[in-house]
């Protein structure tokens, strides 16, 4: 009625009421469909015999001044079990195949000291070694996933190791490890084969590749009831040959055949941009390059479904991240870098995507735990700093083992950059262990903010609680004078007439449990 007789002002509040709707992102979840779980090892990480990644970072050896457990610092270890690591992969990575495992076991003042060809000729004093390795993940109550030697090792070396970490106690290998403190065999979750085939692990082709991981899962399958699940190390980025090849090839099962995908500020490898003071520009093309991930994942997917219908193979992304060019001054080869705000949304994008698949995708790695790469934590001597990174994978632990939900994501506009457009928005939606609704949003936009009204098929949402994550700067960082220039904040919603909006800031991340 009022309408009709006011049709200019109800035209007016039309036209509001349409304006406001536009600049709305709508996300109805279904919570009746519930979809794959998501495997918790795809928040594995990955430390590898790099610069600083374990000597100085989180080993500094029982007699250090640096409070410590059995050498591993305290402090690390203590902000790592914060995020529940379900898994850590070890000791590379390149690394992995030039480590002869004999060299890190036995009283750690007999150990020969070895140059670490592969990063840097730094000295490795094999003070870290497979008892101390399984000593950590036990700090951590994380899985092992321990990397193999393929190129400088063989068959034999490799199943020796297997048999020093798994054999019972009375046989020769169990002996020996009991001699070494530790009668209880070990428990090695993933065993992989080799890393990097394509380049540093031997710059094979994927035929070769394949033959020789043949012969090493054959020789290890032999071991019968103790042999780890094993993993296929295959191809880089867009390249589907390898994933072709080991998934009409690979004998024996695999847990999963691996791809390895690293994002660059420029997409250009030889100039891959700097980790902080960056414009507009990088912020834009580094989260472009990052959601490539999207393709990478379904391209390799879809081969696997042509390959694999009965679907036996699971993909495996154990080497993903940031990688930028050294700071001025810093030691190139010990790939240690800042960690902004950016990377914190660029890993959630990429928590988001693997999420999605986790039908598929059983684990993944992000590189590296820390001081290398895209790391969780940065140590100078005794000092210790939580990157945003690592702020990001603790608001996601709820997503550990939940079960994904559908949801439907309107609206949504692009966050464009001259000509380049990315999604403003990007969402992901799970059941947590904990019977909670959990909802994860990612504003990519880093000038405006971006309203999300959130609703639950079939039910009430009345309100949110959770954290949000941002900072003023596109690239805030933690350093150790400033450690919390970039920190989760609390963040709470309630629904308004019935209805519950998120107000996302430009530049952030928000998770929330929804009720
Ligand atoms: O994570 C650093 C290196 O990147 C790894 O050792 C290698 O596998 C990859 O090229």
């Amino acid at each position: 009625m009022r309408f009709i007789k006011y049709p200019a002002m109800a035209a007016a509040m039309f036209a509001a009421a349409t304006a406001i709707a536009a600049a709305e992102v709508t996300i109805t979840i279904d919570a009746a469909r519930p979809g794959p779980v998501i495997n918790k090892n795809i928040y594995g990480q990955f430390a590898e015999h790099l610069g600083a990644g374990i000597y100085g970072g989180i080993w500094v050896g029982p007699e250090s001044a640096i409070p410590n457990t059995r050498g591993w610092r305290k402090d690390v270890v203590g902000a790592l079990k914060n995020l529940q690591v379900p898994l850590l992969r070890w000791p590379g990575g390149c690394f992995a195949d030039e480590y002869h495992w004999r060299d890190g076991i036995g009283p750690r003042g007999g150990r020969p000291a070895r140059v670490n060809s592969t990063w840097g000729g730094a000295a490795d004093s094999n003070a870290v070694g497979t008892h101390e390795f399984f000593d950590l993940v036990e700090l951590l109550g994380a899985e092992a996933y321990v990397n193999g030697n393929l190129r400088t090792g063989s068959p034999q070396e490799v199943v020796d190791w297997i048999d020093y970490m798994t054999a019972d106690a009375k046989s020769a290998p169990g002996q020996l490890r009991a001699k070494n403190g530790h009668p209880k065999p070990f428990k090695v979750g993933y065993f992989g084969i080799g890393n990097e085939a394509w380049g540093c692990g031997g710059y094979m082709d994927p035929a070769r590749y394949t033959k020789l991981y043949n012969e090493y899962q054959a020789a290890i399958k032999a071991r019968g009831a103790t042999a780890p699940q094993l993993i296929a190390s295959g191809g880089k980025d867009f390249d589907l040959t390898w994933t072709e090849h080991l998934s009409k090839h690979a004998q024996g099962d695999p847990a999963g055949i691996t791809v390895h995908y690293y994002t660059t500020a420029t997409g250009n490898w030889e100039k891959k941009g700097q980790a902080t003071g960056f414009g507009e520009d990088q912020w834009f093309s580094t989260l472009q390059e990052t959601l490539k991930m999207q393709g990478i994942v379904t391209s390799n997917l879809a081969r696997l479904d042509e390959n694999d219908p009965a679907r036996k193979f699971k993909l495996i992304l154990d080497e993903w991240g940031s990688w930028y060019d050294p700071a001025p001054g810093a030691n190139a080869p010990f790939l240690q870098q800042q960690n902004s705000l950016r990377d914190a949304v660029l890993a959630a994008l990429n928590l988001h995507i693997f999420h999605a698949h986790a039908d598929r995708i059983s684990m993944t790695n992000i590189a590296q735990m820390v001081n290398v790469l895209q790391a969780m934590i940065l140590t100078e001597q005794d000092r210790m700093v939580l990157t945003p990174t690592y702020h990001a994978f603790k608001m996601y632990v709820p997503f550990q083992d939940a079960t994904s939900l559908p949801f439907k994501l309107d609206n949504n506009p692009q966050y464009t950059l001259g000509k380049a457009s990315i999604p403003t928005v990007s969402a992901s939606a799970a059941r947590g262990k904990d019977g909670t609704l959990y909802l994860a949003l990612v504003n990519t936009n880093p000038r405006e903010p971006a309203d999300v009204a959130v609703s639950v098929a079939g039910a009430k949402a009345s309100s949110a609680s959770g954290a949000v994550l941002t900072a003023a700067a596109i690239d805030a960082h933690n350093t150790f004078a400033a450690p919390g220039v970039v920190a989760p904040a609390p963040f709470a919603a309630a629904a308004d007439a019935g209805k519950l909006v998120l107000k996302l800031p430009a530049k952030s991340i928000v998770v929330v449990a929804v009720k």
